[in-house]
């Protein structure tokens, strides 16, 4: 039989043979602290709040983590971006310089917030916004920057943060996929004003099943933020009302004490996550003749939310699509196509026109512009994100690599 008719995709068996494990994420620890909560309730007869002593231990113990400073909970990622914006309190119709490959929850706050997206294209080769498609689109209305670190991998943070001193810009990072990544030993989310970051169940670590926390440098910075997470209480302002409006985005106990026990575990998340990258180059992924390893920033330090590998097509004989649909048919757990993270593309978006806040004849800049972002594009056509579980081992990277040299080695161009 011909090395392709063999392929899965082709009819031919699949490479592997088994259903690959969870992140098993939860255990006895999580449940404890839950039962604990629920204990306490019982023997107390009231319901566990919010803004209790879980959350404010759950608060230091994320801003030691970071290298000291402050830090809340939320209920979501896509609200740790609102409270962020919304603590910077910007006039409306500011522009708010965002990246291009993100999660809807990382842009819809600045529009929901009255704001104007400018949407910056990627670095050539990478998913992330760097400092020179950043400064291009600003203008005398920008009032903010918001970078995401997509997919564990450091932008060039350092290179922004100097535009965004040389504009006197605040820099909110969106740090969603990007938890413990860090540049030259710092990590992302201490950089700019605020670090926003999502702890939905699927995220480095979380909360439950929806959570999110945003941590900042300064006290001043975080009285601001609780404010804004919580109906502008006026926190740390004694002898006021209730200062701005503002929506609940506030994280509840429960939620706190279950991160609590996660954030312990996150030094061995990340180091399970590394182990497997390790593992898999150790196996020769980067030798394949479809496969390339993308390089780092230098200083980066990759979290591995999921891994991008690029597919070198001038070595194989198909498109990147073919290639990857024959790792996926062979039972490789990946994500052929990320353009589900280009939120610009999308209707919402691309029916703008006509509606608030781009209507407003206050918004005096181009409410037509069109973001192309060739960049980011070419690089949604070139790469893949494979998932990178902690909970993997030789087993699981014997069988991944199995697969890949099943494909390469049929559709490599000799
Ligand atoms: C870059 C980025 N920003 C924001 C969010 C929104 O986070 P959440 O789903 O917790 O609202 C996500 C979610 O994956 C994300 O990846």
């Amino acid at each position: 039989m011909s090395k392709l008719s063999e392929l899965a995709v082709n009819g031919g068996g699949k490479a592997i043979g088994f259903a690959f494990k969870g992140r098993e994420q939860f255990n006895e620890e999580e449940k404890a602290a839950a039962v604990r909560m629920f204990d306490e309730s019982i023997r107390s007869g009231n319901a566990f709040g919010y803004n209790g002593p879980e959350e404010e231990a759950f608060g230091k113990e994320f801003a030691t983590f970071m290298g000291g400073g402050y830090a809340d909970g939320v209920n979501s990622g896509t609200n740790a971006v609102y409270v962020a914006l919304r603590a910077l309190d910007l006039p409306p119709f500011s522009e708010v310089v965002v990246s291009s490959v993100t999660d809807p929850g990382g842009i819809m706050p600045i529009v929901m917030l009255g704001c104007i997206p400018m949407v910056a294209d990627t670095m050539p080769g990478s998913y992330n916004a760097g400092p020179e498609q950043v400064e291009a689109l600003i203008t005398p209305r920008t009032r903010a920057i918001i970078i995401a670190h997509i997919g564990g991998e450091p932008a060039d943070i350092e290179g922004i943060m100097k535009v965004a001193a040389k504009h006197k810009l605040p820099v909110i990072e969106d740090c969603a996929q990007s938890h413990g990544a860090a540049i030259n030993g710092k990590k992302v989310g201490s950089f700019g004003t605020y670090g926003a970051f999502s702890l939905m169940f699927g995220k480095h670590f979380c909360t439950g099943g929806q959570g999110g926390a945003v941590f900042c440098n300064t006290e001043e910075d975080y009285w601001q933020e609780r404010r804004a997470a919580d109906r502008g209480k006026p926190f740390n302002m004694p002898g006021h009302t209730n200062v701005i409006p503002a929506i609940n985005c506030n994280l509840d106990e429960l939620g706190a004490a279950i991160g609590r026990v996660q954030l312990r575990k996150l030094p061995s998340i990340i180091a399970g996550k590394r182990r497997f990258v390790q593992l898999l180059k150790d196996r020769g992924i980067g030798r394949l003749a479809g496969i390339e390893i993308p390089e780092l920033l230098p200083g980066a330090e990759h979290v591995y939310w999921w891994w991008r590998l690029r597919v070198n097509t001038a070595k194989i004989t198909v498109p990147k699509e073919e290639y990857c649909a024959a790792l996926v048919a062979e039972g490789v757990p990946m994500n052929p196509n990320y353009s589900a993270a280009l939120p610009f593309t999308f209707e919402w978006f691309q029916n703008r026109r006509g509606k608030f806040p781009w209507n407003n004849p206050e918004y005096k800049g181009d409410a037509g512009i069109e973001f192309e972002c060739p960049n980011a594009k070419a690089a949604m056509a070139k790469h893949f994100n494979l998932t990178i579980h902690e909970s993997w081992g030789e087993k699981e990277a014997d069988a991944i690599m199995a697969a890949f040299k099943k494909v390469d080695e049929a559709y490599r161009d000799y």
